[in-house]
């Protein structure tokens, strides 16, 4: 299809601001939301709204916006997120709540007010973007994993409903991605379980997180394969994204349950000392 229009939250950095990026590239008509202002983007031509995906008049703003001035959506991003860590017993349930609410509940009451447009026109795609961390779950990570989770399973879900009507949905699984997720991640983990008893593993685990997102995958490689997901005729259902991303499935859905907590515990313990000789090496070649 040609010059399509595209709504796509989360656009004010990271993975959604270059979809929004690929997508304009590509000659689609992008509206990006988010609730910071993202002036950058205006200047290469794409709308911007401000939308916060737990607030219905927002959502709903959003939407009218788009019809009013586009006619029609054709692709909805569902992008905007963030990752609430903590250990599972530290965590406030109001904390949990709120997780669900921007990366589920947000993304699944857009897709309800876009897909009366896009069932009407007989005609649309709606890409989620999950994680790796939709097809396994770790230590300290637990309400983000089961988000994504739930994601992953509404998508499925979703996918068979809408397909006679002409609508398709597909999952993104990035890895670790080099935006600020990591930084926002972690420092939800600090205030969450930096002191206690799993502030030590907490602790080693956030100074991983951050170190790693650094080296990690850079999101314009994950902009590109949400624009291709979003305009091929016909789509894959999941798009793995990431080096390590398909090995790291793998593994951890032949091993044993048990030898992979062993592996992911012993490398939670061990990482804050792997992290002080990487650091001392690298203080050492500078
Ligand atoms: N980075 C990774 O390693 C990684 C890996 C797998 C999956 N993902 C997923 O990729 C998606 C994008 O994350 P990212 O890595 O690009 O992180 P990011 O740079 O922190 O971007 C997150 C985006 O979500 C938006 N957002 C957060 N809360 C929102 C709310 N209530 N309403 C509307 N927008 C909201 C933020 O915009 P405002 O703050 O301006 O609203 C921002 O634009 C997330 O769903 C994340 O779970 C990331």
């Amino acid at each position: 299809m040609s010059a399509s229009i595209a709504l796509i939250t989360g656009a004010s950095s990271g993975i959604g601001r270059e979809a929004a990026l690929a997508l304009a590239a590509q000659g689609t008509t992008v509206y990006a939301g988010a609730r910071r202002p993202m002036p950058d983007l205006e200047k290469r031509g794409i709308h911007t709204l401000t939308l916060d995906v737990t607030d219905e008049a927002s959502l709903q703003a959003a939407v009218d916006q788009v019809i009013a001035e586009a006619g029609r959506v054709d692709i909805l991003v569902n992008n905007a997120g963030y990752g609430s860590y903590g250990a599972i017993e530290d965590t406030p349930l109001a904390e949990a709540r709120r997780q669900f609410e921007v990366n589920v509940f947000g993304a699944i009451r857009l897709t309800q007010l876009v897909l009366p447009h896009m069932t009407t026109q007989g005609y649309g795609r709606i890409v989620n973007v999950s994680s790796l961390g939709g097809r396994f779950s770790m230590a300290l990570g637990g309400w983000y994993h089961a988000t994504k989770y739930a994601l992953e399973a509404l998508s499925d879900a979703l996918r068979q409903e809408v397909r006679p009507f002409g609508v398709d949905v597909v999952l993104i699984e990035p890895g670790l991605i080099h935006t600020n997720w990591a930084r926002i991640a972690a420092e939800h983990l600090k205030t969450t379980s930096g002191l206690g008893k799993y502030a030590a593993i907490a602790t080693n685990f956030a100074a991983a997180l951050q170190f790693a997102a650094e080296f990690a995958t850079d999101p314009a490689v994950i902009g590109r394969a949400i624009a291709r997901a979003a305009l091929a005729k016909r789509p894959r259902t999941r798009y793995l994204q990431g080096p390590g991303s398909r090995a790291a499935l793998v593994a951890a859905t032949i091993l044993p349950d048990r030898l992979v907590d062993y592996g992911l515990r012993l490398a939670l313990q061990h990482m804050g000392d792997l992290l002080d000789l990487l650091h001392s090496d690298s203080k050492r070649t500078v």
